[in-house]
């Protein structure tokens, strides 16, 4: 099993985030996945510019890091977000990244793959944010599996207290768990359906104007 995970951090691998993530992933080491850390720190995957050429090609004409991650996420078997918490949402070098599928979203483009989410902050709110991650994660196709928090205010260094230390371990193993038993349910699943349909019934109506989409529904998502 191959696992991406990608941070939304201006500390990179160096900070909270990162330390919180690699603990999921020691996890999931632990079951026989292999894994792969991707940091956007800030500048390699710029905003959307809503030129909705993706829409009409399948592909963003913006020259910067986001199609080469995009593909690693699309070879891989799951994908893992992590960010801070900043200002009760997602950092916005995570946000640019999320913007940026835009078109993954109109054609549940990472269906079946497998997720969890990674929120630290200074003092809390992480669980909307963890939420939210998996939200995307459903309405893209995925599995979500679970996700972890932390505040970090008041703990020295990355000496995460050992309840936040077992979750985030076992929640890399239950990732590796439910991609070997091929799991489909998930909290997500109406909310996912209903967004399924909403993409269905936009890229239906916009046939003309988004002709990739239109074809990927016709020939990958069973469009009739
Ligand atoms: C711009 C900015 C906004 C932040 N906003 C919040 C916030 O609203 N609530 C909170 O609890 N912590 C907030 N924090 C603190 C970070 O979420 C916290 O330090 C986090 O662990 C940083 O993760 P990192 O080391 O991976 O970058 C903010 C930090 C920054 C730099």
């Amino acid at each position: 099993m191959k696992i991406i995970s990608i941070v939304g951090s201006p500390k990179g691998s160096a900070g909270s985030t990162a330390a919180l993530l690699k603990i999921v992933l020691e996890g999931a080491q632990s079951q026989g996945a292999k894994t792969e850390t991707i940091t956007i720190k800030g500048g390699e995957v710029k905003p959307c510019r809503a030129c909705d050429v993706c829409h009409k090609t399948g592909v963003c004409p913006q020259k910067d890091g986001f199609n080469a991650i995009k593909q690693k996420v699309m070879e891989a078997d799951a994908l893992v977000l992590a960010t801070p918490n900043y200002i009760s949402h997602v950092s916005a070098q995570m946000k640019a990244f999320l913007d940026r599928c835009c078109g993954v979203v109109h054609c549940i483009g990472f269906q079946g793959k497998y997720g969890a989410s990674v929120v630290t902050s200074g003092g809390g709110d992480e669980e909307p944010i963890a939420d939210y991650l998996s939200d995307f994660l459903a309405i893209t196709g995925g599995i979500p599996v679970g996700s972890v928090w932390s505040a970090m205010g008041q703990i020295e260094g990355y000496n995460f207290p050992e309840d936040t230390r077992k979750k985030a371990f076992l929640l890399g193993e239950n990732l590796v768990v439910a991609w070997r038993d091929k799991e489909t349910a998930h909290a997500h699943e109406p909310r996912a359906a209903q967004y399924r349909e909403r993409m269905r019934s936009l890229v239906t109506w916009r046939k003309e104007e988004w002709p990739f989409e239109y074809k990927f529904w016709k020939e990958c998502r069973g469009l009739k």
